[in-house]
């Protein structure tokens, strides 16, 4: 017997605005992200545009990200951002503290710039708040935001950028609990404190700017600090979460809801902190997450996911439209090459992963609300979480006349027949684009790029506000309603 599955829709009935930041991209100088992925030079072989890998830069425009978090990650814990400017010929080719690696330089501030302004993305610059101080913090808010007469403001305009750039949201540091890091802190009250003299500098240049402050997925104590002595100074507390190695099917849907809850906990608690000291609203940037297998390892982090991981990756960007009155910043780590959504060979090669066509259908695609959506469907049971969970989940937001829903068949091996009830949207008509594989397993390679592609359906089942869909397993659906 078939299972079924009821979306409800109320579009009269507004679950709140919906953030776009939510689908921000993360990119870093580790593994062939930036060198081979992004950035190719412009005497490559390889088609760019000024350096810029063109088919990448095609394939990210695509996705469209709001928002783009650049130098790291860890990365950015050992980065000096003087090394990046000025003639790329007379940068210095340093030893990369934070990997370990080799840090050639010709990728720094105006490239990522010039990058984002292709994209069309909103730059997300991340300070070293490792190894750097407050003073070159400052001084690098002054090269990109500064329009005055002053030095490093002079450096920007040397470099061929007379306009500021104005990068609006700033990272103080990244996962500075972690030993890993270059330049950790001890615990949630001295990060707090170096927040607050990076902050301090960092204003003094440019009062409109946003902080992201380094927050933790696991450990209030430490978000409960860094809000109660440093609230004060930051917007957003960063949160970072990487699903590794799901044993099962199950544990990996069950580990998208288990994102929702422990953000919405996080969330919980800094709400309750800033009420108790006094500091205003703070909210998350959920700055970097995605799977990740064992086979990707540092440095190159390489890993090829399947249609089960893009099942994931849909379920967590349902969750995230639905809370991101709480998150309104995500960015998925990574964009190219390292655990990546496209794939490079160092050759003319490009691989879009199933996670990537998960972003084509849901970046582009979504309205300024979120209308009030409930399901009713089969479940799933998960041994590592110990509990049922939904197998079908969906988000629906409107924007004028247009109305899109995003549903998700989590279920390993059964279709679901699933009706969408649409209330308070009388729409003309509908549009069904899907993603799905022959199995779970399924994903593109460099010998089989093409295995599992997004299709439209020719005809969508739909009277009296009703849709009917039958949702393959383990798939990922877009419709599009306009009235
Ligand atoms: O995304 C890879 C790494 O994972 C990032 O550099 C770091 O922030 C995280 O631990």
């Amino acid at each position: 017997m078939r299972r079924h599955a009821t979306v409800w829709v109320d579009a009269s009935s507004k679950a709140g605005p919906l953030d776009r930041r939510v689908f921000g991209q993360f990119i870093e100088h580790l593994g062939r992200c930036i060198y081979g992925g992004i950035w190719v030079g412009e005497n490559s072989p390889i088609p760019n545009l000024r350096g810029y890998r063109f088919d990448v830069l095609e394939a990210v425009k695509r996705i469209s990200p709001p928002l783009t978090r650049w130098p790291g990650g860890n990365f950015s814990s050992a980065y000096h951002w003087m090394d990046g400017i000025g003639p790329r010929l007379h940068r210095p080719r340093k030893f990369e503290l934070a990997w370990e690696g080799v840090e050639p330089n010709e990728f720094g501030t105006v490239e990522f710039i010039e990058w984002c302004r292709l994209v069309g993305t909103e730059p997300f610059i991340v300070v070293n708040a490792g190894s750097g101080t407050p003073e070159e913090a400052a001084a690098w808010v002054e090269y990109c935001n500064s329009r005055g007469d002053t030095y490093y403001s002079s450096l920007r305009k040397r470099d061929g950028w007379s306009e500021p750039f104005n990068v609006k949201l700033w990272g103080v540091g990244n996962e500075l609990y972690g030993r890993w890091q270059v330049g950790f802190c001890i615990d949630g009250a001295e990060c707090a404190r170096r927040t607050i003299e990076f902050v301090n500098l960092m204003r003094r240049v440019d009062k409109s700017i946003e902080i992201v402050g380094c927050g933790i997925d696991n450990d209030p104590e430490w978000n409960i600090d860094m809000i109660k002595i440093a609230g004060n100074y930051i917007d957003y507390l960063s949160v970072h979460t990487y699903v590794f190695c799901p044993k099962k099917h199950e544990d990996l849907i069950a580990a998208a809801l288990q994102i929702e809850r422990n953000l919405t906990s996080i969330y919980k608690t800094v709400e309750a902190t800033c009420r108790k000291f006094g500091v205003k609203r703070i909210r998350l940037a959920f700055d970097e997450w995605n799977v990740w297998y064992k086979e990707a390892v540092p440095p190159m982090h390489v890993q090829f996911t399947s249609m089960r991981d893009a099942v994931f990756t849909g379920l967590v960007l349902i969750k995230l439209q639905k809370i991101s009155r709480m998150v309104p910043i995500a960015c998925f780590a990574q964009t190219v090459n390292v655990l990546p959504l496209i794939s490079t060979g160092d050759d003319e090669r490009m691989v879009l992963s199933p996670q990537y066509y998960v972003y084509e259908l849901f970046a582009p695609n979504v309205g300024r609300q979120v209308a009030w959506t409930g399901v009713v469907g089969p479940t799933l049971y998960s041994e590592e979480a110990e509990e049922n969970v939904q197998a079908v989940d969906a988000v629906a937001s409107c924007d004028g006349n247009k109305m899109y829903v995003h549903i998700v068949n989590g279920s390993q091996d059964e279709a679901v027949d699933c009706s969408i009830r649409v209330a308070g949207f009388d729409f003309k008509s509908v549009k069904h684009r899907y993603l799905a594989g022959s199995t779970p397993d399924d994903r593109n390679t460099f010998e089989e790029p093409g295995k599992v592609v997004p299709r439209d359906s020719e005809k969508v089942e739909s009277r009296n506000g009703e849709i009917i869909l039958s949702l393959p397993a383990c798939s990922v659906h877009l419709l599009t309603l306009t009235r």
